[in-house]
């Protein structure tokens, strides 16, 4: 068999170990052959290729990013249609053109939508789910989570240090446009003061108490936000204007607000720092390494079983499939309960 690979959408620590996974497991335990497709759907809407073997995929297990490139190319939008062929239709052809039997789509929610969508139309194609911010709903984990909290987590504890020694509030911004998991579990490790979720909208006469409480005692309040997050008395959350090619919103913005609000209101200074791409960067932990391995493994299984239209997903300690409809049906967000568990931390 002949099958292609691409990573769409924001890239993430892990991918290269899902990619080295699919390619040692394909060429050494089912003879395949591999072709990757550069900047995830950019590299089969234009046949834009580059070669994927064995020495290919060696070395990069401990490497971010993907050697494949990423992009959030949309083939389903108008733009993407060419000499009266619809983006699904010019990538159905440069596959059949390219020889390509089977596709492994590795990405997010707006990747394995058009995963689907092909699939639809006949294309055999296997999904493996990959965001940081682990909101897709059909997989108890996605690779890239851990590495992002770690590296959230080291910040915060760096933070408290020069935070207490200038006696400021510190207010972290972690990525998070929908779900707070990172903030929560950075948040949580690091011991912050406040955390602030999409899920929670907040009071920010609470979150003041919160932090001259804080500042009561001989330490110096952290506030962690994801990026997402937004007062009670404002529906929508920080962003600028403009959209990437799925129609999102750029975040970002809230954490600087905060600080300003903090200290108009408190008296007391405070401080902004938003963590951005850094939390996408580096290299992946021995979680997101392991996990990203079974990813690959498991999606060469699927191809091989003709198991075409699903998704490989984490259940418990489980590697099982789900339909690719599911991958993208539900939006994995912080349940209530586990907010409160962190709210006896704060103040
Ligand atoms: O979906 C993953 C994510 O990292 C979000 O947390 C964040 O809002 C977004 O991607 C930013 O992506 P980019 O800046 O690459 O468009």
């Amino acid at each position: 068999m002949r099958v292609g690979v691409l990573t769409g959408g924001g890239d993430c620590p892990g991918l290269n170990a899902v990619i080295r996974a699919v390619v040692r497991t394909g060429v050494l335990d089912h003879g395949c052959e591999f072709v990757g497709f550069r900047d995830g759907w950019r590299g089969p809407l234009e046949a834009d290729t580059q070669p994927l073997d064995v020495p290919a995929v060696r070395g990069i297990l401990p490497m971010g990013g993907t050697i494949l490139g990423s992009s959030r190319t949309n083939p389903l939008a108008d733009s993407a249609a060419e000499g009266g062929r619809s983006g699904i239709e010019r990538i159905a052809d440069n596959l059949a053109k390219l020889e390509v039997d089977a596709l492994i789509a590795i990405g997010g929610e707006d990747t394995l939508g058009v995963a689907e969508r092909l699939s639809q139309t006949g294309v055999k194609v296997v999904g493996v789910p990959k965001t940081i911010d682990n909101d897709l709903g059909a997989t108890d984990y996605t690779f890239g989570f851990d590495t992002a909290v770690n590296i959230a987590m080291e910040a915060i504890d760096r933070l408290h240090t020069t935070a207490e020694s200038h006696h400021r509030a510190l207010i972290v911004e972690v990525m998070g446009r929908h779900a707070g998991w990172i903030a929560l579990h950075a948040g949580l490790a690091g011991g912050a003061n406040v955390i602030l979720i999409p899920e929670q909208p907040f009071d920010i006469d609470q979150v003041c108490d919160y932090v001259q409480k804080r500042f009561e005692t001989r330490y110096a309040p952290i506030v962690v936000v994801a990026e997402g997050a937004h007062p009670k008395t404002v529906d929508t959350p920080v962003a600028d204007a403009e959209l990437d090619a799925f129609g999102h919103v750029r975040l970002g913005g809230v954490g600087q607000l905060l600080a300003e609000e903090i200290e108009r209101r408190t008296g007391k200074e405070a401080r902004a720092a938003v963590l951005g791409h850094i939390q996408r960067g580096g290299t992946p932990t021995a979680f997101d390494r392991v996990l990203a391995t079974r990813f690959g493994v498991h999606a060469i299984r699927a191809v091989h079983d003709g198991a075409f239209g699903t998704m490989v997903a984490l259940r418990g300690t489980s590697i099982v499939r789900v339909p690719l409809a599911e991958a993208t049906r539900e939006l994995k967000v912080v349940p209530p309960e586990r907010y409160a568990e962190a709210e006896v931390f704060f103040g």
